[in-house]
């Protein structure tokens, strides 16, 4: 048991789009205190009324000057591109061929999957990030060794082994009734086993038949605690790949729906080119869209409308899709949603950004009972945040004069540099070095 004390932020709803939140959106102590026990926050309040209910043993852990949010989360992470991050020159359809799909054949072996698993968490964690929802590859080798490797850490996940039995080498693919063989096996081993549950992972409509969409709906309708993620209309070469193979369905998004694959525990990635029609559909479905900002700029995939997604009613959560995306921090996912929304003349707010990489995110991942708040009986992943992590970004708050700036501030200067502690299921899982040191190559 420990109580942790610095400035405490959670949100309790969106807070709109403002620059001022909605009244109510969110808590906020200045000299709180979070007191953590089994896993769970037993309480969190200011400081100076928290501590004569807390027993005298309890661990002080102090955090002053520092901020302790709620983790944060990714609603869709490819871990199997951790290597290829940052790889020259593709749009998507070229980059999944020359970079993605190389790279995902190593997986085959058990050992690399095992050894890439490992530092994907600890790239996670460095950035302040405790649940994601994790593409792997199609061999189901590399979902044990993630779904192992966060179980042992006793982390929130969400994963999925990679479907697609066309339009990619043949050591990626599987078949309609393998694919399905196989993720049937890995549902059983471990969805909902501690803090994991089990994405049903078709990559996306052109690399699955249509026998193999089909038989994904028939397991997503077998269990309603499932969860599906792919991808939908993230770049113009892909629509018209789409429309040419799928000619039968009038849009993208009906490929997916003519399969039952769009429900409220679906999560589509991009979204970027979609029509009026289709966000109507997602809506009324329920799904949400993952936007992925620093993977649409990396890749030139286009600029995704936040606010005529919001305005359509569809649920949007926030994502790094790397290895596309361009870090794991949800600090550089948010330098990315402003630059995006600042070329469509949408400015993010830091309250909305950080609601969406909080509690917005488990809302879309129907997790918000769980996690995503600091809050009496929540599950205890949190993150601490140094406002002061470099020279430039502590002046600039030093001069700031609303929290609101200093926030905001974050948002644009911060990345992992700023993450000075994590915290999951109650536990100090990352502490930064301040002599961290990384070895060049020979
Ligand atoms: N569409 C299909 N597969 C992928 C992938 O791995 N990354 C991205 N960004 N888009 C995809
Ligand atoms: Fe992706």
């Amino acid at each position: 048991s420990q109580l942790l004390r610095g400035t405490v932020l959670t949100f309790d709803a969106d807070p709109g789009e403002a620059p001022t939140p909605d009244a109510d959106s969110l808590r906020y102590w200045e000299d709180g205190a979070v007191w953590v026990e089994g896993g769970r926050i037993r309480a969190v309040d200011d400081f100076s009324a928290l501590t004569p209910h807390v027993p005298e043993e309890v661990e002080i852990v102090d955090y002053r000057g520092k901020l302790i949010m709620p983790g944060f989360i990714d609603s869709h992470v490819h871990y199997s591109q951790l290597d290829i991050i940052a790889s020259f020159g593709r749009e998507l359809l070229d980059w999944l061929n020359d970079y993605t799909f190389p790279a995902e054949c190593r997986f085959a072996e058990r050992a690399h999957a095992e050894e890439v698993a490992e530092r994907f968490l600890d790239e996670l964690l460095r950035g302040g990030t405790t649940t994601a929802q994790v593409f792997c590859t199609s061999h189901p080798g590399s979902v044990d060794s993630i779904f192992s490797a966060a179980q042992q850490r006793r982390l929130r996940l969400l994963a999925g082994k990679v479907l697609m039995d066309r339009h990619a080498p043949e050591t990626l693919t599987d078949t309609a009734t393998g694919g399905i063989r196989d993720s049937e096996r890995l549902i059983a081993d471990w969805h909902g086993k501690d803090r994991l549950a089990y994405s049903l992972t078709p990559r996306f409509a052109p690399t699955s038949s249509r026998e193999q969409l089909d038989a994904v709906g028939g397991v997503l309708r077998n269990d309603a605690s499932l969860y599906l993620q792919s991808h939908l209309s993230e770049h113009r070469g892909e629509l018209a790949w789409v429309a040419e193979l799928f000619p039968e369905c009038r849009d993208y998004l009906a490929v997916y729906e003519r399969y039952g694959l769009v429900g409220p525990r679906s999560t589509y990635a991009h979204g970027i080119h979609l029509s009026e029609d289709e966000r109507a559909r997602l809506a009324d479905a329920g799904a949400n869209i993952a936007f992925s900002p620093t993977s649409n700029l990396f890749l030139g995939s286009g600029l995704f409308d936040r606010l005529a997604t919001r305005d359509a009613g569809v649920v949007t959560s926030l994502a790094s899709d790397v290895g596309a995306g361009t870090g794991l921090c949800g600090l550089t996912t948010l330098q990315g949603a402003y630059q995006v929304g600042a070329l469509l003349g949408q400015p993010l707010t830091a309250w909305q950004g950080f609601y969406r990489l909080t509690l917005g995110n488990a809302k879309a991942l129907h997790l918000d009972h769980r996690i995503g708040r600091i809050q009496a009986g929540y599950e205890a992943d949190m993150v601490v945040l140094d406002l002061a992590a470099t020279p430039l970004l502590a002046r600039r708050t030093q001069v700031a004069e609303t929290f609101g700036e200093c926030l905001f501030a974050m948002m644009i200067l911060g990345d992992d540099r700023c993450v000075y502690a994590t915290w999951a299921d109650g536990r100090l899982v990352h502490q930064r070095d301040a002599h961290d040191h990384h070895e060049a190559p020979q």
